[in-house]
């Protein structure tokens, strides 16, 4: 085959065929294919877009392009959760704990935070000694002993997601949804599980701005997960305020362990998780309706067996387990500032992405790949959209480690909220249900 005239057809807006697909993403993974075709043909792809059946074979050839986990030992369904990412999305850590109370086996291979949205492996870091990094032999035995487990992905999985996705991001070829889909879904497709849960984020803080593109790339990535005998379910959901009232790593994990022992029960944070893990439970047949798994779910946090579920995995992943019942000792920033609310209102927006960027200058991201993540810091005791505030009620409560960087973050904290003299509506958390 002639790498240029496969790049010629798909530049011409034709359907290429599985052959040359295979041939492009194999090349390219062995590095016979240089960088200077695979990035013209990004290019093609972006511009000319692909049909869902080159868009489930290009998927399929990255998944192979690596090793694949073998979770053929665990018993229970397996069934995950991906969220394309947001600021204050610490579902995973409450999520996975309620599922595999509930009997699923929860197999999660997470990221780092990346650009202004976090992560959930810098999270767990921010509890001393979580080990992120196990062997798939430890991953599977987690697993199969306490029905989760999370870690941070293996060099062997979609080796040609990891040349590509870097390629992408210098050739101006990120937002196209059918290399998005392929990037996400080959992970997710090689972590053997059965069934998938997609949350899929839209608004100011989110990978998506809209929710007509969010709905489009939830309807691409689970018509290629149906086409992998996968059961699949997408929520489209709220991220133009943070989730919850958290953003920043130690602050998150406790804000989630407090969600598992039923705080927090009537805001957007818990509706979302409950919303994805019910799905999860209906996939992995432990509940026939939402209804029901909803009920199971909040047993299992009535009764402590969700937060002593975290605590079990998290001492198998070698954590000091002693900070969970003491969220105190968790890692502390020496500065703490309330920002007051300018004027008497009602709250119509909290920017997203501006928390997000307050994070990130003060430490709680990284600016470059190698930043060391300060844990401490992040902001708290976030007031959310539609909540009235009087003149110099704290809108938020910033964690810092230097007067410096706490200026910075002030000055994008200013702009994250917006008073209005009429009332406003919470916003939707969950807008659309999508099954394909
Ligand atoms: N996350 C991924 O893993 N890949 C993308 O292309 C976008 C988000």
């Amino acid at each position: 085959m002639v790498p240029q005239w496969i790049i010629e057809k798909k530049r011409d807006g034709h359907v290429l065929t599985e052959e040359e697909i295979r041939f492009f993403i194999n090349g390219y993974t062995n590095g016979t294919l240089p960088d200077y075709q695979m990035s013209a043909m990004a290019m093609a792809i972006y511009l000319k877009g692909m049909t869902p059946g080159e868009t489930a074979v290009l998927t399929d050839a990255m998944m192979r392009s690596g090793a694949m986990v073998d979770t053929s030992a665990i018993s229970m369904p397996k069934v995950d959760k991906h969220s394309t990412g947001g600021i204050g999305d610490k579902v995973s850590l409450i999520l996975a704990p309620l599922a595999a109370c509930a009997g699923l086996a929860v197999p999660m291979i997470s990221g780092r935070g990346l650009g202004i949205t976090g992560g959930t492996l810098d999270k767990l870091e921010s509890i001393p000694g979580f080990n992120v990094n196990l062997s798939e032999e430890d991953f599977i035995a987690t697993v199969q002993k306490c029905g989760f487990s999370m870690i941070g992905q293996t060099g062997e999985i979609a080796p040609a997601d990891k040349k590509l996705y870097a390629l992408r991001d210098v050739t101006g070829t990120v937002s196209s949804i059918p290399l998005i889909t392929a990037s996400i879904m080959c992970k997710k497709m090689a972590e053997g599980i059965d069934s998938l849960v997609l949350d899929v984020k839209w608004g100011t803080g989110a990978f998506m701005r809209t929710v007509e593109d969010a709905t489009a790339l939830a309807e691409s990535m689970v018509r290629v997960g149906k086409a992998m005998n996968k059961g699949m379910v997408a929520l489209i959901t709220d991220m133009n305020q943070p989730l919850g009232h958290t953003a920043g790593n130690a602050l998150e994990i406790i804000e989630s362990l407090e969600c598992l022992q039923g705080q927090h029960a009537d805001g957007d944070l818990m509706n979302i998780t409950l919303a994805l893990t019910s799905e999860m439970l209906v996939l992995g047949k432990k509940a026939q309706t939402a209804e029901e798994a909803r009920r199971i779910l909040l047993g299992h946090i009535e009764s402590g067996a969700a937060f002593e579920k975290f605590k079990e995995m998290a001492e198998l992943q070698n954590a000091d387990v002693s900070f969970l019942d003491d969220v105190g000792k968790l890692p502390q920033a020496s500065l703490v500032r309330d920002f007051p609310a300018p004027s008497s209102g009602t709250l119509a927006g909290v920017d997203a992405e501006s928390i997000g960027r307050a994070v990130l200058v003060l430490g709680g991201g990284r600016q470059k790949t190698d930043d060391r993540i300060d844990y401490a810091v992040g902001t708290s005791e976030l007031a959310k959209i539609g909540e009235h505030v009087e003149a110099g009620q704290p809108l938020v409560r910033v964690h810092a480690n230097s007067e410096e960087k706490l200026a910075q973050a002030m000055a994008y904290i200013e702009k994250a909220f917006t008073l209005a003299d009429e009332s406003t509506a919470a916003p939707t958390p969950i807008v659309a249900r999508i099954t394909g």
